[in-house]
């Protein structure tokens, strides 16, 4: 089976979020399990050539209505997976992965389209077209106006929602620039009509999120966004599956990110770890105070706010946190007062370091995960492999990875 898996992030590359790690990491699993699978990422300007073996170089033509535009795309090999990097003016003239949403909308839309182009002039056809996320639901779009057609007729596609909450800002114009239609259906609000994800939805053969309990909750008015009446009336075709972690990349027993490091007969030997971690972070080093790691996106959707809140309820007992993560702003100023109040016990790292996240996995005692809503998550799962107890919000991919301590067998 050929499958083409479009993503806007994909790790090592490009990393903001989970997604990173997904489609840096399940491409690459698929290939193993046999699949014949490439990987369409953004050629974004900071992504550095020479970590690819390039294959070849194509440009691929796009019609737009005012004439025509190209792309240049490098078919390339990188940790073990075959790349299509997608450049043009689009991707140069907005750099960041994520910048201003107008100009995202119609980057992404480029990158979508040209992906698919760039298979016809390789003459590589996919049998499935694998889009992630709101960014690449333009590609969904484009098969499915394809149905008739003699190269793509056979294809088929799947949209994964790896978060619900983002769907794209108004693409009428970017869209209609490419021809792609919009479609008005009754079961989307009026208002999100013209947000790509809503319209990947509706047009992807196959619906798929990445946690069973997501699944369903998607399906509801507290969860759905807007978009319940639809999830649930396409629930025939969306299924919910776990993501899962690459245990050779998050391994304790060989991480060089850690000082000291160990297998599962050896926890004690995380102490030093801990240790570490307190010197790190400027807190009292103390091996019997509780350390609680906190590896988090800085948004509403992560709760840091009710972890706030909670923790001066608590501050009679022996607790120290370290939170590493960048965000909304507000939350990043709210977290660093907390900590100017409470320096003894509370240290804020605002910023993106992968190294200290690995530090923290390896030295904290507990990971605490108190988002609203969790499509998946990954934390809680690097947490238990690298021994630290994850302390999550009974939500979506939380609850399906995490038992609850009150569960008598294996809580
Ligand atoms: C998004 C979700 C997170 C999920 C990740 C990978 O970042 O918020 O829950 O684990 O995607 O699917």
């Amino acid at each position: 089976m050929k499958v083409l898996f479009l993503a806007a992030e994909a790790s090592p590359w490009a990393k903001v979020g989970g997604l990173a790690d997904v489609a840096g990491e399940l491409p690459r699993a698929l290939k193993n399990r046999g699949l014949e699978i490439r990987l369409a990422l953004p050629n974004y300007p900071h992504i550095d050539p020479r970590e690819f073996d390039i294959n070849q170089q194509v440009d691929v033509p796009l019609t737009t209505r005012s004439g025509s535009t190209t792309a240049n795309v490098v078919d390339a090999q990188g940790h073990l997976v075959d790349v299509l990097l997608v450049g043009g003016e689009s991707i140069t003239q907005n750099a960041d992965i994520y910048g201003d949403p107008r100009l995202d909308t119609k980057k992404f839309a480029f990158f979508s389209l040209a992906s698919l182009r760039a298979c016809e002039v390789m003459g590589w056809i996919p049998d499935v077209v694998h889009a992630n996320d709101w960014h690449t639901a333009a590609a969904v779009v484009k098969l499915n106006s394809l149905r008739e057609d003699r190269i793509w007729g056979s294809s088929r596609s799947l949209h994964t929602i790896h978060n619900l909450g983002y769907m794209g800002s108004e693409a009428t114009v970017s869209w209609e620039a490419f021809d792609l239609k919009m479609r008005e259906d009754k079961r989307v609000p009026v208002s999100l009509q013209n947000r790509p994800l809503p319209n990947g939805l509706l047009a992807a053969d196959q619906l798929s999120t990445v946690s069973p309990t997501y699944a369903q909750e998607i399906q509801t008015s507290a969860f759905g966004h807007g978009l319940e009446v639809l999830l649930s009336g396409r629930s025939d075709c969306l299924v919910g599956i776990l993501n899962g972690i690459d245990l050779d990349n998050w391994d304790p027993a060989s991480d060089p990110a850690i000082e000291k490091r160990f297998t599962i007969s050896q926890l004690n030997s995380r102490g030093e770890n801990k240790v570490e971690l307190q010197k790190l972070a400027e807190l009292p080093v103390d091996p019997e105070k509780l350390l609680i790691g906190v590896v988090s996106r800085l948004d509403h959707q992560k709760g840091i706010d009710i972890a706030l809140d909670a923790l001066l309820e608590i501050l009679d007992a022996p607790w120290q946190i370290v939170i590493l993560g960048t965000g909304d702003p507000d939350l990043e100023a709210r977290t660093k007062r907390f900590e100017e109040e409470h320096p003894e016990r509370f240290k804020a790292f605002i910023q993106f370091d992968l190294k200290l996240a690995r530090q923290i996995y390896a030295g904290s005692d507990a990971l605490l995960i108190p988002s609203r809503y969790e499509p998946c998550g990954l934390a809680q799962m690097i947490g238990m492999r690298y021994g630290s107890v994850p302390i999550v919000r009974s939500t979506g991919g939380l609850r399906d990875t995490v038992i609850d301590i009150r569960d008598p067998h294996s809580g």
